[in-house]
């Protein structure tokens, strides 16, 4: 029998914690920040696909959880824990890629926003906003950011978008309004999770214009904006239907 069996491989991944180890390129040195429990750096170092990593995070509790798991995985040599705001915790020329994963967009956004100075030396950024993904891919394609790869999964009855970007080489490219909403690597791909995820979207769309008509006073601008995705969304289930047919 194996020394070594009682010693777990690697955590287990949830679906959308999976597809943002996904897309971390092999061999790459990984900063994860705001990582709390830090599964994914410890199951891309426990199977292989990486040699070190940061795992990073302000708080002290979820720095604990993090070493905890780290030990648990026999990992807690090959990934360096760090207290700390942000991207600052991470020197220039450390790391090949960041993850920011499980916080608004707002967060995602400011944490990036604040990191300006260590950006430029950073190949893939992996970002996991928790709801809508549409301004962070807007402030990556206005600061010089490609989207080079997305992915969409569903767990527990929600839906996560996980987004790769790199250093854009060349000019910028044209995305249409449903591009940025819904993603351009998901539209050109679709596939049944999809069409179900503009299907719910489409019913978050409807619920909220339903309320918003209840009101004594409708704002008028929220009206129009609401009125205006429920055409987009609308047109993006049109479209997947007729795609499908000529199929
Ligand atoms: C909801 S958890 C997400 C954990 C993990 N990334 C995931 O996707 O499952 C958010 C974590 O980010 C940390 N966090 C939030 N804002 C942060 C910031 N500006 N800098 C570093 N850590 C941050 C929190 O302390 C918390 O542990």
């Amino acid at each position: 029998m194996a020394y070594d069996a009682a010693v777990p491989a690697g955590p287990a991944l949830s679906p959308r914690l999976a597809a943002i180890a996904a897309l971390v390129p092999d061999g790459k040195v990984v900063a994860d920040i705001g990582t709390d429990h830090a599964l994914v750096p410890a199951a891309l170092v426990a199977s292989g696909r990486i040699a070190r990593a940061i795992a990073s995070d302000r708080s002290p509790g979820p720095l604990a959880a993090a070493r905890r798991t780290l030990a648990l995985h026999d990992v807690d040599e090959k990934i360096s824990l760090r207290l700390g705001e942000g991207l600052t915790t991470i020197d220039e020329g450390e790391v090949d890629v960041i993850i920011i994963a499980g916080m608004g967009p707002d967060s995602v956004r400011s944490i990036l926003g604040a990191g300006s100075e260590l950006l430029p030396s950073i190949e893939r950024l992996v970002l996991q906003p928790n709801g809508d993904v549409e301004p962070v891919r807007r402030w990556l394609v206005r600061r010089g950011w490609d989207l080079v790869d997305e992915r969409l999964v569903e767990e527990r009855g929600r839906f996560y978008t996980v987004v790769a970007a790199e250093a854009a080489v060349g000019g910028h490219r044209r995305y249409s309004s449903a591009d940025w909403r819904l993603g351009p690597i998901l539209r050109s791909r679709r596939g049944p999770l999809f069409e179900r995820f503009v299907a719910a979207e489409l019913r978050r769309c409807e619920a909220a214009l339903a309320e918003l008509r209840r009101a004594p006073i409708p704002k008028r601008h929220r009206l129009v904006a609401l009125a205006n995705a429920r055409e987009l969304l609308l047109g993006e289930l049109v479209g997947s239907a007729s795609a499908s047919r000529n199929c």
